[in-house]
């Protein structure tokens, strides 16, 4: 964080889903090292402040909410992709789209849902939904999992307007290539279809696509979406509601 800004969120309670590993992880570690009191929930346990579980299960989150004595933020990090690559569209089955909206958008609405009530007895506090570049440009790369964000943007909106009377805060932080397993997974998808001679390795593969996506031409780290999420959270951001902000290297511009 910049040096001087008092972000003001010691003692705080911070439930992060998707917790276990990448933007997650390092928005958990964000958000202690700022001294608040954080559980996360995610279906791998990788720490002990994780509670396993699935976005999907919404009586699981029902009682992971229920377990918090009180909780002023929340941050939903859980993405996956259909494993499958996109151009064109009909790569995929239409039965290949169900897992990622219940997983990337309904997983997100269960645990809205949940701690809404929890935010509204509090009297206040912040929502945090990871979004994508790919839901802001009809990307092709995987047709669900753009849909998916593109709709979690738009909930991020309608919850916006129906939590700012209750002094509740409800923003989507839109990353475009970060170092993560996620990207992994899209590499790997994409290369299945190649010929054996034009396969790349992981690294040359991004070195290209982060050449052709970001104006800045590098690699965006876990460790930015910390400074943002932690940001939005604090008063500094206490007139931000509703917007979708990018980092993403530049890759999109909003006019
Ligand atoms: N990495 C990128 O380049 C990138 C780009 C755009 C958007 N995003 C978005 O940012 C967010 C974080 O991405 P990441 O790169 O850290 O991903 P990641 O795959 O490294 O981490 C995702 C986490 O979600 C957990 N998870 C997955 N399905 C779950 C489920 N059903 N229930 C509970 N937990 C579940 C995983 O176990 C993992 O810990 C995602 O929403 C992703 O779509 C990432």
């Amino acid at each position: 964080m910049l040096p001087g800004m008092n972000l003001n969120l010691a003692g705080q309670s911070v439930a992060v889903f998707g917790a276990a590993r990448g933007i997650g992880r390092a928005i958990a570690d964000g958000f202690i090292a700022e001294g608040c009191s954080v559980r996360g929930f995610d279906r791998e346990m990788s720490a002990d402040f994780i509670t396993a579980g699935d976005v999907t299960n919404y009586e699981a989150v029902k009682g992971f909410a229920a377990d918090f004595e009180a909780v002023d933020h929340l941050v939903f990090c859980v993405g996956i992709g259909s494993g499958k690559f996109g151009f064109p569209f009909w790569n995929l089955a239409p039965s290949d789209w169900g897992r990622v909206l219940e997983v990337n958008l309904i997983g997100a609405v269960n645990v809205a849902h949940a701690f809404a009530p929890r935010l509204i007895e509090r009297g206040g506090g912040s929502m945090l939904f990871l979004v994508s570049v790919a839901g802001q440009m009809g990307s092709q790369t995987d047709p669900p999992y753009s849909a998916s964000k593109a709709a979690l943007i738009n909930f991020t909106q309608c919850a916006a307007k129906d939590l700012g009377p209750h002094n509740i805060r409800v923003n989507a932080l839109a990353p475009g290539m970060v170092k993560t397993e996620l990207n992994q997974s899209i590499w790997a998808a994409g290369q299945k279809l190649l010929p054996e001679a034009q396969r790349q390795s992981f690294d040359d593969w991004a070195k290209e696509k982060i050449k052709k996506v970001s104006h800045l031409g590098r690699w965006q780290m876990p460790e930015e979406y910390a400074a943002m999420a932690t940001f939005l959270a604090s008063d500094h951001a206490k007139n931000i509601t509703g917007q979708t902000i990018n980092i993403d290297g530049g890759q999109v511009m909003h006019s």
